[in-house]
């Protein structure tokens, strides 16, 4: 488990089933997950042995809000994707991404031994690319008109955090 100042990261457990069932039946949520008519499409279900998932989870009182992940995980090059998902709307805005955003890194760079954590994020969804910027992902290149969603063909940007520069942050106190 993973614990920050608000939220915490915990274990999934079949508690938090209809919670996300809620959470992805709303179209708000899942615009940007490159989901088709609410179905997830293949190339988002990760089954890499390894990878991590947690549910974000009000510290106050455990209150599921969201998930967060590490998949694709390559031992070899020391390398990990990372995924979030705040389903609950009226929390958005309030620094829960960034806050697990944090804990995924800590975790990753920290205790994991990670050397690089990466992430997809469709172009157009600014406020995600802002936020994963502010904490310290790079834009690494733009996959075009790469992932098929409800409104059209969209480009995908990846974007990656080295360990060295997220200790980087860490010496800055950012
Ligand atoms: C993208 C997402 C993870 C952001 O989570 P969050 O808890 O809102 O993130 P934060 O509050 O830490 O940061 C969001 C930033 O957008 C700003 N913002 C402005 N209006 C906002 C709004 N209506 N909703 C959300 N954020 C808003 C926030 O103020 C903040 O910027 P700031 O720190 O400069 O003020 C969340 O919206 C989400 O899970 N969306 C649905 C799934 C998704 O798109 N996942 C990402 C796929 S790549």
């Amino acid at each position: 488990m993973l614990i920050g100042d608000r939220v915490m990261l915990r274990e999934v457990s079949w508690g938090d089933l209809a919670s996300r069932q809620e959470w992805f039946a709303d179209p708000e949520v899942t615009r940007y997950l490159g989901w088709l008519d609410g179905v997830p499409v293949p190339y988002l279900q990760d089954d890499t042995p390894g990878a991590v998932e947690w549910t974000v989870a009000l510290r106050e009182t455990g209150e599921p809000v969201g998930i967060a992940q590490l998949g694709k995980l390559d031992v070899v090059g020391g390398q990990a994707s990372f995924g979030i998902v705040i389903g609950r709307k009226d929390l958005w805005g309030q620094g829960v991404g960034s806050a697990v955003i944090r804990l995924v890194l800590a975790y990753a760079f920290q205790v994991a031994g990670l050397n690089r954590v990466w992430l997809t994020v469709e172009t157009r969804h600014h406020l995600a690319v802002r936020l994963y910027e502010r904490e310290g992902f790079h834009p690494e290149g733009v996959l075009r008109q790469a992932r098929q969603t409800q409104d059209g063909l969209q480009d995908v940007s990846v974007m990656g955090i080295l360990r060295q520069e997220w200790e980087a942050r860490q010496n800055h106190g950012a």
